[in-house]
C-alpha cells in the first residue's frame, strides 16, 4: 500500500498551539499562550489529556518559532502521557487550516482529530470518533449552545446532524450553536487546504474555508455537546484565562475530594 493512501479509520491528533496571543500581552511576550498555567498545569496538558482519553496516541503539536524549544523541554517525546509526540512550526500565524495542511506527512493518510490548544474540556471524545468512523468519509465538527454566538463560528444543524450552514463570527447568526475548537477530518482535508485562498485577514480559515469545503461536498456532520459538558475557551482574553483557572481549580479540588 502506498504510504499516504487513505486510512480513514486511523485517527491521529493535531494540536494547534501557535500564534502570538497579542491579546494576552504582557503574559505572552516571552512565552507561548499554551504554556501559561491553568491552575496546576500548563494549558497544553489539557488537549494532550483529551487525546489520551480518546485513545489517540500519535500527535503533532504545531507551535510558533520562538517557543518550539520550550514545548520540547516540557513534553519531550510524550512518554509521560503514553503518547508519541512530534512537533512542527508555523512560521507566521496564517490560519488554523494552514496547520492542518502542514500535518499531511505526519498523518500518512490517516484522519486527524484537530484540537485548538486553548479550548479546555474534559468529556470523552471516543463516542464521537466512533460516529465519525461510521460516517465512512468527511468531517465532523462540535458545537454547543451559546447566548452570544456572534463571537464564534456559528453552525446550523439538520435533525440528522448534517451541517446546513457554517459561518465565522456572523453579525446575524442563523442559530445559537457555536463551533468549538475540536474537529475531525478525513485525509481529503490536505487536498482541500491546497486549494484554499487566504481570507481578507490573510489566513487560511478553518471554518469558512476548510469546513465549508466539506459542507459543500455533503459529508459534514456536527456533534452537539451536552449542557453539562465542561468546555471553556481559555485563550482570547484575561477574563477567559482567569475564568478557566477558577473553573479548573474547582474541578481539580472536586476530583481530589472524591
Ligand atoms: C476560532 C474559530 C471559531 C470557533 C472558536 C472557538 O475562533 O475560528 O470558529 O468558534 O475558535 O474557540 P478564534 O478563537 O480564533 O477567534
Amino acid at each position: 500500500m502506498p504510504e499516504n493512501s487513505k486510512k480513514f479509520d486511523n485517527v491521529k491528533g493535531v494540536i494547534l498551539a501557535g500564534g502570538n496571543a497579542t491579546r494576552l500581552r504582557p503574559l505572552t511576550w516571552v512565552t507561548n499562550k499554551h504554556l501559561l498555567p491553568i491552575y496546576d498545569r500548563p494549558m497544553i496538558y489539557y488537549p494532550l489529556q483529551s487525546l489520551q482519553k480518546a485513545g489517540v496516541r500519535d500527535a503533532l503539536i504545531s507551535t510558533n518559532p520562538h517557543h518550539a524549544g520550550d514545548f520540547i523541554n516540557l513534553l519531550s517525546t510524550g512518554e509521560e502521557f503514553d503518547m508519541r509526540l512530534q512537533y512542527t512550526i508555523q512560521k507566521e500565524p496564517k490560519g488554523m487550516a494552514q496547520v492542518v495542511g502542514m500535518a499531511e506527512s505526519f498523518a500518512e493518510g490517516s484522519s486527524v482529530l484537530v484540537l485548538a490548544g486553548d479550548n479546555l474540556f474534559d468529556f470523552d471524545l471516543k463516542p464521537a470518533i466512533e460516529r465519525f468512523k461510521a460516517q465512512g468519509s468527511g468531517a465532523r465538527i462540535f458545537a454547543m449552545h451559546h447566548d452570544h454566538p456572534e463571537h464564534y463560528g456559528v453552525v446550523e444543524i439538520a435533525e440528522d446532524g448534517k451541517v446546513i450552514s457554517v459561518e465565522e463570527k456572523p453579525k446575524q447568526p442563523k442559530s445559537n450553536y457555536i463551533v468549538v475548537g475540536i474537529y475531525l477530518f478525513d485525509s481529503d482535508a490536505f487536498d482541500f487546504v491546497k486549494n484554499l485562498k487566504p481570507s481578507d485577514r490573510g489566513e487560511l480559515e478553518i471554518t469558512s474555508g476548510l469546513i465549508e469545503c466539506y459542507r459543500q461536498r455533503g459529508d459534514l456532520y456536527c456533534e452537539v455537546l451536552d449542557k453539562d459538558d465542561w468546555w471553556i475557551d481559555a485563550g482570547t482574553s484575561y477574563e477567559e484565562l482567569f475564568a478557566a483557572n477558577e473553573a479548573a481549580r474547582k474541578r481539580v479540588l472536586g476530583q481530589n475530594k472524591k
